[in-house]
């Protein structure tokens, strides 16, 4: 299969890419095979080195390479999330090391071009989203390979747009709240930052399931979060929500140290703290397969908040979302029967991709950041 070729691709962009699509189309739809005859490559933007202020590079970089549990999908759209930054910088680069360069992005939604010989769910032509496992992202580019158990059908009651904004912070409410904090009807949860990525989807799935919401967001922020369902808005700026909060079941903490500590304030005994920002605990490290000294330092890491959390008789838990393509069918299922809906706040397009990255590392971002790719 013939994707691109350098010379192509460069100055005749769209249009070279709406044929390359079709053509890529019609072969995915008549072979299921996985061998490639043609050195081809595809625009994306790469880490070439660590390096805090540095910026992806625009490459040329050979087409993704399909193993059997594969399909091959032409994206359409992509979105940003803070991890891109943190990977990007190599503050990442212990738990999840690539070899450089690589290509950066973590949600994807687009078309199935191509299918290895052992999928079974998804045929060309199936438009679909996902967060693609660690290990192998890269949402920055014209075409990801994805093992189908972390991919999903699309809403389809979104646009490519809509959907890509979806996956990660989807999946990372689905498994904060749902998974690890059983969160249920008549409870009450504590969400930080309802005017984020993560806030504005778990707000909506906390409602979902029945709970009473409050949330932190500054005072621009309030009627976005009451619109999502919140309860109860304390102004972060100007209010100490541990002073106004109390008897809470469960906490989502997505901040800082000290934020994680006052939430143990909020929560009643047997309340749950599930963090999402750190630090990482002991459980976490071996589930990961952390080796021995990694596994030190992450306890010694997370044992101030662990003695705090086991003198109130509250748990802390961390949670490093994972790529799941059940979950994120169920989630489809939500968005699809109007419980959830995506909030973006910008849609840069795909050769903006280094100012839709600095603009989510500003911290102020509305709701999710989009790139569109085609
Ligand atoms: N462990 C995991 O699996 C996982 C998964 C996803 C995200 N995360 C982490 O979770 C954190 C949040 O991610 P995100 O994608 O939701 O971030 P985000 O979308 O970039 O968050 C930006 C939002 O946070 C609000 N905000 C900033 N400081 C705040 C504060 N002190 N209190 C309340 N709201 C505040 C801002 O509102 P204003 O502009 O109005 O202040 C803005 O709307 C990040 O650290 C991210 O790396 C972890």
């Amino acid at each position: 299969m013939r994707l691109a070729t350098t010379t192509h691709l460069v100055g005749h962009h769209s249009a070279q890419m709406s044929n390359l699509a079709r053509a890529s189309h019609v072969h995915g739809a008549s072979s299921r095979n996985t061998s490639i005859s043609k050195v081809t490559t595809m625009k994306a933007f790469v880490v070439d080195k660590y390096n805090k202020k540095g910026i992806l590079r625009l490459a040329e970089m050979p087409e993704p390479k399909l193993q059997d549990s594969d399909v091959l999908i032409e994206i359409h759209a992509a979105a940003v999330n803070l991890l891109d930054s943190k990977v990007k910088t190599g503050e990442f680069r212990l738990l999840l090391p690539y070899s450089r360069p690589f290509i950066l992005g973590h949600d994807v939604a687009g078309t199935v071009v191509r299918v290895g010989p052992k999928v079974r769910k998804f045929k060309p032509g199936d438009d679909v989203y996902s967060r693609p496992r660690d290990g192998r992202i890269g949402a920055f580019a014209e075409f990801i390979a994805i093992d189908e158990a972390d991919v999903a059908l699309k809403p389809k009651n979104l646009s490519m747009e809509e959907a890509a904004s979806i996956p990660l912070v989807g999946l990372t409410a689905w498994q904060a709240l749902f998974e690890r904090a059983n969160l249920r009807k008549g409870q009450k949860v504590f969400i930080q930052a309802g005017s984020g990525g993560v806030g504005t989807f778990a707000i909506q799935l906390a409602k979902h399931l029945g709970a009473s919401v409050a949330t932190t967001a500054s005072a621009a922020s309030a009627e976005l979060v009451k619109g999502l369902g919140a309860d109860v808005v304390v102004d972060y700026r100007k209010d100490d929500f541990e002073k106004i909060l109390s008897g809470y079941d469960v906490v989502l903490n997505s901040q800082d140290a000290k934020t994680l500590e006052k939430s143990l304030d909020v929560l009643k005994p047997g309340g749950k703290l599930v963090s999402i920002s750190g630090p990482p605990d002991p459980d976490f490290a071996r589930e990961k397969g952390l080796n021995v000294v990694l596994r030190i330092v992450l306890r010694l890491l997370s044992r101030a908040i662990r003695s705090k959390a086991r003198r109130r008789g509250v748990s802390f838990s961390f949670l490093f979302m994972w790529a799941q393509g059940d979950q994120l069918s169920k989630i489809t299922s939500l968005i699809e029967s109007g419980a959830i809906r995506p909030v973006i706040d910008r849609v840069f397009p795909f050769e903006a991709t280094n100012e839709a990255l600095a603009y989510v590392e500003t911290g102020r971002a509305k709701g999710k950041v989009v790139i569109k790719v085609r």
